[in-house]
């Protein structure tokens, strides 16, 4: 531990000294079998977790320490506030899932988001106190620890701790996006104190440091889970939720479980798919999807040819027709799980699919909810083969905006995950269907797609991504250059990815990746055809199958993304 803690010091100058160093670093970084791998949207976070690897820890410290650290170095994603999902599979080829997602209040209800004359407030459900859920995270990483961590628990929140009361040094990207969502919350007077210089923005190179988060990471340093949903952190979040008119209480904090839960499976061409179970839609959906691509010889249509993309088009369309009709939080509802993720039920799905032409989103279907595109994924694997995928978010970019004062964490505001307003459903984007309705308790419905492959019991690669909905399509198209065009993980992550969500009914590209003569073939079929920006940052790992290197792959859209081997 002495080792790591002298990395770490070292790690923190050098970020002090050389902001740039980032840039460099990123991208792809190989390491032999019996060597250990963290991917992650920073790469002091990527460090963290390989110093823990490289003191003995396990991939579920790792990940737990990662996780902690970007907390702190990347606030717009990273939460101890927020909630997400874990997948583990051991060497063994067993696996099993965390589930942290955000739940509701007990005074939620499916009409909280009605104005005095019953008019939807979209501002209150994704932008207020109210849209906070309580926050999973920490009990989360408690509970992974509890069941499968061997590091001492302390040393997890060390690095964290350290970022967060010392300080590291703002990259462009980062000094950016901070300068421009301070911009959005002059009214949260503690949200300015933690990342400005008294309302003045900082600068690419400055130092930003949180010492209020810092003490909320001491307090869950000594008390574990109990050192956040009780006692002065506890204290601080249910202040600022009365203060301004939150329905989120101490007896929501004290009543918040994590839960462990089994992993969605499916097998595609020999290979198997170990995703997250709902409250995430992303095991379902992406399972459908690769039941109804099964049908098709896409090897043979070529990567992101019009006839390949249409096919993955058809297929997305119909697992978020799928998603909407039937997905949420299965502690509460009945999902028919089984059904959805058949052989039997993509026959079916197949049986309209025109392999020239689109087909329509039918009227009558439903629109679906907004949803903003900002949430980190992490890819972990260890010596010894065990694997840890996680994806956790605020919900929006710095989730609701709001720093608890004195506490210095930012709140989610996963609450806008919920559905809108019971039975209506209009073409601008509300849906009012009854399984994802706001209920006590109940845990929104996610997309976010933790997933690990593997093949004749090896594991394979270790992957995910942000993006809202796109996050389902990101990591199917991962999936597909690995497993259909035999790309290796580093072209597999970089590739350009097409995006459908049946919903409005657009098929949206990346922008500049896809040449005009694709465009038009698409357009000849009916698709809706839509510039997009980026879409997804798939930080993952894949396993080299000769040599059993891991090959950790930095999303080359994010500069400041980092692969680190132990
Ligand atoms: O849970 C969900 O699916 C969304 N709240 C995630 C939001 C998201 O991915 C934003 N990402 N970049």
């Amino acid at each position: 531990m002495r080792h790591a803690t002298t990395n770490r010091r070292l790690t923190r100058r050098l970020a002090l000294l050389l902001p740039l160093l980032a840039t460099i670093c990123a991208a792809t970084e190989s390491v032999p079998l019996a060597s250990g791998m963290v991917v992650s949207d920073h790469w002091l976070a990527s460090e963290a977790g390989r110093d823990v690897l490289a003191a003995g820890g396990n991939a579920v410290d790792a990940a737990i320490a990662t996780g902690l650290a970007l907390a702190v170095t990347h606030p717009s994603a990273g939460n101890i506030g927020g909630g997400g999902f874990m997948i583990i599979r051991f060497p063994n080829g067993t696996a099993t899932a965390i589930d942290f997602r955000e739940t509701a209040p007990m005074a939620a209800h499916a009409d909280m988001w009605l104005d005095d004359d019953g008019e939807y407030w979209r501002q209150v459900h994704h932008y207020s106190h109210k849209a906070v859920g309580v926050p999973g995270t920490v009990a989360g990483f408690d509970k992974a620890h509890q069941l499968y961590g061997v590091a001492q628990w302390p040393t997890l929140l060390a690095p964290a701790i350290d970022l967060a009361e010392e300080g590291f040094s703002l990259s462009e990207r980062l000094a950016n996006s901070l300068a421009g969502f301070v911009g959005r919350f002059p009214h949260y007077p503690a949200t300015v104190a933690q990342f400005s210089r008294d309302g003045l923005p900082l600068a690419m190179g400055d130092t930003l440091r949180q010492p209020d988060l810092g003490g909320s990471l001491r307090r869950i340093q000594a008390g574990r889970r109990d050192g956040f949903y009780r006692g002065p952190t506890a204290l601080l979040l249910v202040a600022e939720m009365t203060r301004g008119g939150g329905l989120l209480q101490m007896v929501d904090l004290e009543r918040y479980e994590a839960r462990e839960r089994t992993p969605i499976r499916g097998s595609y061409h020999g290979y198997e798919i170990i995703g997250m179970p709902p409250p995430s839609s992303g095991g379902v959906a992406v399972v459908t999807m690769l039941n109804i691509l099964a049908g098709y010889d896409l090897a043979a249509m070529g990567h992101n040819t019009p006839g390949y993309i249409h096919h993955l088009a058809e297929a997305m369309r119909r697992a978020f027709r799928d998603r909407a009709r039937w997905l949420a939080d299965t502690d509460v509802v009945d999902v028919p799980l089984h059904m959805l993720t058949s052989q039997e039920h993509a026959a079916h799905l197949r049986q309209d699919l025109d392999s020239r032409s689109a087909s329509v989103s039918a009227p009558g279907d439903l629109t679906l909810p907004y949803e903003s595109p900002e949430t980190t994924h992490y890819s972990v694997v260890d010596s010894d083969g065990m694997a840890v995928a996680v994806t956790y978010t605020l919900e929006a970019a710095y989730g609701s905006g709001i720093v608890v004062p004195g506490a210095g964490f930012l709140l989610n505001n996963q609450m806008g995950d919920f559905n809108a307003v019971r039975g209506h459903t209009d073409e601008f984007g509300l849906i009012g269907t009854e399984p994802n309705l706001a209920r006590p308790s109940q845990r929104m419905l996610s997309s976010m797609s933790p997933t690990i492959l593997a093949k004749d019991g090896h594991l394979v690669a270790v992957t995910g991504s942000p993006g809202g909905r796109t996050i389902i399509n990101t990591v199917l198209q991962v999936l597909l250059n690995l497993i259909d065009f035999d790309m290796g993980i580093e072209a597999a992550v970089a590739a350009a990815r097409v995006h459908h969500q049946w919903l409005p009914d657009r098929l949206r590209l990346e922008a500049e990746r896809f040449d005009s003569g694709t465009v038009a073939a698409l357009q000849d079929m009916g698709h809706m055809v839509q510039a997009a920006g980026r879409q997804g940052l798939a930080h993952s790992i894949g396993i080299d199958p000769d040599t059993g290197a891991r090959v950790g792959a930095a999303d080359p859209r994010n500069a400041d993304a980092g692969a680190r081997g132990d």
